[in-house]
């Protein structure tokens, strides 16, 4: 069952504050997107705009998110109208969209693990190369397929878990529980596995597909000490990637 953002907007938005996605997620996202000034930049599944802003902060320009969820997408606006950065947002499924396909920089936290099947990963990152240059870029992270189920309560510590229904096959539902001081919410996504990703990632003429280990920010490391984040680094939840448009 696909998740309905738009009834939990607001709780999915306060996941985004437990330390793991600002120490972890964000700190190596943003190491792997790099040098992003002037870059015009797509934000696929942008959510309540959460990367958006940031590249924009970092100097992408322009910059436009896009999100199945009109739910997410008020929440993108309204932090666009208090504080405007000139962004752009749309409410899209991004296997369909058709904007301009000269951007630089594509980007995609948490989409191509909504794809249940070949087929609709394949859209995905048709869709993604569509919507590139030649030699543009395409950085995102996604749920780890290679995390071993006997692993999906590591994240207890850091205010996650994960729970598998049936066995780990092409396809399966992986739910993320977010424990938050607000209460649980659970999202659902599907596990491929990386040789699929790759195939359909080359498929759509995306190609250097790298895969990357999270890290740990300074601040984080500081803050928290190196030995909390073990059990994540050792068994990592999620994973990272980039790929380039031929
Ligand atoms: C886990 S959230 C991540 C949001 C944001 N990228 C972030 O990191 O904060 C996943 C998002 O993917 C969106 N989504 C799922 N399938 C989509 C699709 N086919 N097209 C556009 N957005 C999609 C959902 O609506 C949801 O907002």
């Amino acid at each position: 069952m696909t998740t309905d953002y738009d009834q939990i907007a607001k709780e999915y938005q306060a996941s985004k504050l437990q330390p793991w996605r600002t120490h972890i997620e964000r700190y190596t996202l943003l190491r792997l997107t790099g040098q992003v000034a002037n870059l015009k930049s797509l934000d696929l599944a942008c959510g309540d705009g959460y990367y958006t802003r940031l590249l924009r902060r970092l100097g992408a320009n322009p910059v436009t998110g896009v999100d199945l969820s009109q739910g997410m997408i008020d929440l993108a606006r309204a932090q666009e109208t208090a504080t405007p950065l000139g962004l752009q947002y749309a409410v899209g499924d991004a296997t369909k969209l058709q904007l301009e396909a000269d951007h630089d920089l594509v980007f995609a936290a948490y989409l191509l693990n909504y794809a249940r099947t070949d087929a609709e990963l394949l859209a995905m990152c048709e869709a993604i190369a569509r919507h590139l240059k030649p030699g543009g870029r395409f950085v995102g992270v996604n749920n780890n397929p290679d995390d071993p189920p006997s692993n999906f309560d590591t994240g207890l510590v850091y205010g996650y878990s994960k729970k598998l229904t049936g066995q780990l096959e092409e396809g399966a539902p992986i739910t993320w529980r977010f424990h938050l001081p607000e209460g649980t919410i659970e999202v659902t996504n599907y596990h491929l596995s990386i040789p699929t990703m790759e195939r359909a990632m080359h498929a759509a003429g995306l190609e250097n597909v790298r895969w990357h280990q999270p890290q740990v920010s300074p601040e984080g490391r500081q803050q928290w000490g190196d030995a909390h984040w073990l059990p994540f680094l050792q068994n990592t939840p999620i994973t990272f990637f980039e790929a380039t448009k031929r």
